[in-house]
């Protein structure tokens, strides 16, 4: 693998999402993987690390933004079997991971206009990313949710 791709991937494992963003789509009971002390939450319920959210049972309305790299391909293979809820991931469209769970799976998904600024642990908001990012939505609800958030971008349905 090329060594810069790693090391990038890697530094991107505790970039959060703007809360604002979150908000825009509705309320979530789950988020599957949260940072152990994180300066704001998604969801209602919230698994870290140390729960290992991928063992652990996903229940109602879950918000996903994986940790990137290497594995990130389970999580969404987990929200694709729960099948409800919305996941953040760079749009790396061409990759086995959206070939496998998202593009003949998903219900819809919003390409971002622009590049997402994510927040690190301390809360504060970091820099321009080196890659677009792309909402997927699991569930016809989600769809809809997803449709209707307001955030600029262009939205496909996938079903
Ligand atoms: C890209 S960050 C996203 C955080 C949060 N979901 C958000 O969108 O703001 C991924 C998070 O997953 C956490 N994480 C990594 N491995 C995990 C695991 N096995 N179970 C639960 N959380 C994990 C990391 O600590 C990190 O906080």
């Amino acid at each position: 693998m090329d060594v810069r791709f790693e090391r990038s991937e890697q530094t991107t494992v505790e970039w959060l999402t703007p809360p604002e963003l979150v908000k825009k789509l509705g309320t979530f009971d789950l988020d599957p993987c949260t940072p152990i002390h994180p300066p704001f939450v998604h969801a209602k319920h919230n698994y870290s690390i140390h729960d290992n959210g991928l063992q652990q049972p996903w229940f109602g309305r879950v918000y996903l933004n994986p940790p990137y790299g290497k594995g990130m391909e389970k999580w969404l293979e987990k929200l694709k079997i729960h099948g409800n809820g919305i996941a953040l991931i760079f749009a790396r469209t061409e990759t086995k991971c959206f070939f496998d769970h998202i593009w003949h799976d998903a219900h819809a998904v919003l390409f971002v206009k622009g590049r997402i600024k994510f927040y690190t642990v301390s809360g504060v908001q970091g820099g321009t990313p080196g890659a677009p990012s792309v909402f997927i939505a699991y569930g016809e609800e989600n769809a809809t949710l997803l449709k209707n958030a307001g955030i600029a971008g262009k939205y496909l349905n996938l079903k």
